[in-house]
């Protein structure tokens, strides 16, 4: 008899050994779901966790407080209080929150615990706020809380102390009180992650913040000086041309500075335009003038603008119709953008005597305009690079051709505006085709 009564107290004892062991590691759970959830905030998270650890593990307080550098100061962040047990007093919560303690002040228990990086106990609520409150205060705050025992810790994150984390545990309830210990050692590593992860997440916003000011600042730095310039690089030019066209007893020196200038301004007018079309692009406020085009009358324009160049270099230079209509619904002044920089780089960039052919195909709903020439190729390496800013491959080589480098990255973004795409295929040596795919339009004939 004595033997079963001995066993049903052990089996007892387990049982509820194994309950205390549940209670730690849902609690351990509860706060993995608060470092895990949507709420970024760090004084939502303090709060949640301080309020999950008092309702889950029993203790009678716990409270959280902060490092502030700048201030030196370390800052009560949340106070959770067992409702049970303690009765809530508004007043002393508010006066709990303006305790903040100096950084200096060594002789305090909790800097003694962030300095040292070690738990401290006491019993006496006094050692906790010496220099903020009376002894006597915090022995009256004691008593009518019941508070007996008080766990320190630091809160230390790649070995920089953060803050520290107070628990006030309940009366001992023999012999389980070793879990709610347990419980205690573990608390404040989750604690430090969860403050640790809301606290980059704060500088992530903030100088995702910062970084979208600055962009927004850089566009409209970049529009308005485009706009500013543009004024008076027109005029520039309408004087060079007066002057080179009006005047006939020009030296021929002369005139071939006034050429150079003329050509310069040129360059700069085009650079100018093409950063205002980006800035635009960017900032989402190239708006689109949709209407319902005719493909082959659109390159046929481009084409017939730059039959002359292509004549000028002895290239043998194509288009093909398709036999139906190619209707795309588009921006035409956008669409001849396009056209207008990928068959003039063909142009460009091919030796004289060379070919540059351009014809139609559909697939499915889509039309593809293929541009083939047979000028220098471009390298693997270098098919990356083709569509960003600023991109020339002929970099450092002598006698370059003219151009900015943002034809193709603003080809490319105005293609994708329409909902197309632009393909390039090469080989170094054996010319290019560039492939430009648009949607067709939903026609009714
Ligand atoms: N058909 C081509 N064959 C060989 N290289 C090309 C061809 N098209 C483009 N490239 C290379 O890609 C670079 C980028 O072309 P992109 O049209 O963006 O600029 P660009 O022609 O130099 O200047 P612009 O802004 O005046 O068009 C060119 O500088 C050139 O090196
Ligand atoms: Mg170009």
């Amino acid at each position: 008899m004595d033997k079963t009564s001995h066993v049903t107290e052990e089996l007892y004892k387990k049982n509820l050994e194994l309950a205390e062991r549940n209670k730690t590691l849902s609690l351990l759970r509860k706060i993995d779901e608060i470092i895990l959830s949507s709420v970024t905030d760090i004084d939502q998270i303090a709060h949640q966790i301080a309020d999950a650890a008092v309702a889950g593990a029993g203790f009678k307080a716990v409270y959280i407080m902060l490092i502030n550098k700048k201030e030196k100061l370390l800052i009560p962040q949340a106070v959770s209080l067992d409702k049970s047990t303690i009765e809530i007093d508004s007043s002393l919560i508010r006066a709990i929150y303006s305790l903040k303690v100096n950084l200096n002040d060594s002789d305090n228990l909790i800097i003694k615990t962030i300095n040292e990086r070690k738990l401290q106990k006491t019993d006496k609520m006094y050692d906790l706020f010496k220099s903020l409150l009376t002894e006597e205060a915090c022995k009256k705050i004691q008593q009518s809380a019941a508070m007996k025992l008080f766990h320190i810790y630091p809160l230390v994150i790649r070995s920089e102390p953060i803050g520290a984390i107070i628990v006030c545990p309940k009366e001992q309830v023999e012999p389980f009180f070793v879990f709610q210990e347990d419980l205690i050692q573990r608390l404040p590593n989750v604690v430090s992650i969860a403050i640790d992860n809301a606290l980059l997440y704060q500088k992530i916003d903030q100088a995702n913040t910062r970084l979208k000011e600055l962009d927004k600042l850089k566009d409209e730095f970049v529009s308005l000086a485009s706009h500013e310039l543009r004024t008076p690089l027109t005029a520039i030019k309408s004087y060079l041309w007066m002057v080179l066209n009006q005047s006939k007893n020009i030296d021929p020196q002369i005139r071939s500075y006034l050429d150079i200038a003329s050509q310069e301004t040129e360059h700069l007018i085009k650079l100018v335009q093409n950063m205002l079309t980006i800035s635009k692009i960017e900032s989402q406020r190239l708006e689109l003038t949709l209407k319902n085009l005719d493909l082959y009358e659109m390159v046929k324009l481009a084409y017939d603008t730059l039959k002359i160049n292509a004549d000028e270099k002895h290239i043998i230079f194509t288009l093909l119709p398709y036999p139906e209509k190619l209707i795309v619904n588009g921006d035409k002044e956008k669409i001849s953008e396009i056209f207008e920089n990928i068959i003039g780089n063909a142009i460009k960039y091919t030796p004289e005597n060379g070919t540059v052919s351009i014809h139609f195909t559909t697939e499915k709903n889509k039309v593809i305009i293929h541009v083939a020439d047979s000028g220098p190729g471009i390298a693997k390496e270098n098919m990356a690079k083709l569509f960003q800013k600023f991109s020339r491959l002929e970099e450092g080589k002598q006698n370059r051709t003219p151009g900015t480098g943002l034809g193709l990255y603003i080809s490319k973004q105005i293609v994708e505006l329409h909902k197309g795409s632009i393909k390039v295929e090469s080989e170094a040596g054996k010319g290019t085709t560039f492939t430009v795919h648009l949607p067709l339009a939903q026609t009714n004939s």
